[in-house]
């Protein structure tokens, strides 16, 4: 059964596959919450460097390996690096594998706050009503959280199930201009608002005096996990990219892109909320909540046409979250593809199926079945959803990172690595020195101290 390996129909097709993956809820969601929790300006500007000079250079190493072998994260590593780097593969198959079982729980929010926010544009917000008790109502409602996570886990399996040309590249050509169509329609609007000027400060304006030793980590792990990279999912999709197309001016453009939406969801976000007095009080209390408590409400009390915009931005978080999880799951159901020999349809069924069977344990984690609820390996992170979360975003990805950046840097021939990086397609501002710098040195000392911190000073990035 040895099909031709599939490939994306365009470059812009790639690129907007991977723009998507990389976009997801660490942009709209867990972006704007740590850059409150941190003080934004002075952490902006740290996350903004850790982009450049260790996101930037990995997505290139990525991107390489998966192109050069044409095949996915196991294979990949094995063929590029040595054989012993499957194993990085493996690490890779099952931080996507676990990652995406408990995404698609929050990525279900989303659809509950789309009906939800749809039915207060139609019926007016309901006088009263507490959007924290309604948020716990939600994440408390066992049936209600297997169902919403059921629905978008079907929505992924459905796409990855057409594969990378009829499914991922489809998706993602459509759902990608409209997403980024909402977000500008909803920034016009947010800059328009009273807060919008002292959003801004707080975003850009650095005050070192208020940055803590734990924020330099957190802007570096944060910098993996949106950018999709420490687990072979710029690897798998670097695979479908045929031999003689750039791929260091796409990884410049994905970075690019990924960078503007988190900080343009972040302008908005504070503009809505810096434009209601003794607001930042209440997202004090819980700026995890940011999404879906602080700002249902706000739609509907000072944003302007808030009642078209709450709706389209509940949509966009849900396309956005979508063309990060087809990411997860095609890394799962390639490497059943290219290492099993199974077919896609059966891949996609299998690994679907039996991630579907954590996504369950995930949902019901926020207390509807308590022995999911309470159990805590990690300190302070009760329950599987915390568990999983914790472990995959504090190690998984960290420990991929630095492996694949070892590899990349020392264990592949400086040759192996120029004639993937340095063709005629290669744009000016490359310098191909500077990557090798980059990957070999400052690359893996920045990850080897997340680990450091991780695991001697109790560091949580979560
Ligand atoms: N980058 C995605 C986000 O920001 C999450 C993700 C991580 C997707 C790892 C794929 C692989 O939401």
């Amino acid at each position: 059964m040895n099909q031709p390996r599939e490939h994306w129909g365009s470059n812009m097709g790639f690129i907007l596959a991977a723009t998507g993956s990389a976009i997801g809820l660490g942009n709209l969601w867990k972006f704007p919450f740590i850059t409150w929790q941190n003080n934004g300006g002075a952490f902006v500007l740290l996350y903004l460097m850790c982009i450049a000079a260790v996101g930037l250079p990995i997505m290139m190493a990525e991107l390489l390996i998966g192109r050069k072998t044409q095949k996915s994260a196991v294979g990949a590593l094995k063929e590029a690096i040595g054989p012993l780097w499957g194993w990085v593969g493996a690490w890779g198959v099952m931080a996507g594998f676990i990652i995406l079982s408990y995404y698609s729980v929050v990525a279900g929010w989303s659809l509950f706050y789309f009906v939800k926010t749809v039915g207060w544009s139609v019926g007016g917000f309901p006088a009263g009503l507490q959007t924290g008790d309604l948020f716990a109502e939600i994440v408390g409602n066992g049936g209600l959280q297997s169902l919403l996570s059921a629905l978008f886990m079907a929505a992924t399996v459905g796409i990855v199930y057409f594969g990378i040309h009829g499914g991922i590249e489809r998706v993602a050509r459509i759902f990608l201009p409209v997403l980024f169509a909402i977000l500008l329609l909803l920034l016009v609007s947010a800059l328009s608002m009273d807060g919008a000027g002292a959003a801004l400060t707080f975003i850009f304006r650095p005050n070192f005096s208020e940055l803590e030793p734990g924020s330099v980590l957190e802007a570096l792990g944060h910098s993996f996990f949106t950018l999709s990279l420490g687990m072979g999912a710029m690897i798998t999709y670097g695979s479908y990219v045929a031999r003689g197309r750039s791929i260091v001016s796409a990884a410049g453009t994905i970075v690019l892109l990924d960078t503007l939406i988190a900080l343009f969801a972040t302008i908005i976000m504070f503009s809505v909320i810096f434009s209601v007095p003794g607001m930042d009080e209440q997202v004090n209390k819980s700026a995890a909540g940011m999404l879906f408590i602080s700002l249902p409400q706000l739609f509907y009390e000072v944003v302007p046409f808030g009642a078209i915009l709450g709706p389209l931005f509940y949509v966009l978080v849900a396309l956005a979250a979508l063309t990060s999880t087809i990411s997860l799951l095609e890394v799962v159901v390639s490497y059943f593809i290219d290492e099993h020999k199974m077919a896609r349809p059966k891949a996609t069924l299998l690994s679907g199926g039996s991630i579907f069977v954590f996504t369950i344990l995930s949902a019901l984690s926020f207390g509807s079945v308590p022995g999911l609820s309470n159990f805590e390996i990690f300190e302070g992170k009760p329950g599987v959803f915390a568990t999983l979360d914790h472990f995959a975003s504090n190690w998984a990805l960290p420990l991929g990172g630095l492996l694949i950046t070892l590899g990349a840097g020392w264990f592949m021939t400086r040759q192996a690595t120029e004639t993937e990086l340095v063709d005629e397609t290669t744009p000016r501002w490359f310098n191909y020195g500077a990557w090798r710098f980059f990957m070999r040195f400052v690359a893996p000392v920045a990850v080897a101290a997340i680990l450091v911190a991780v695991i001697f000073f109790g560091v949580d990035f979560s």
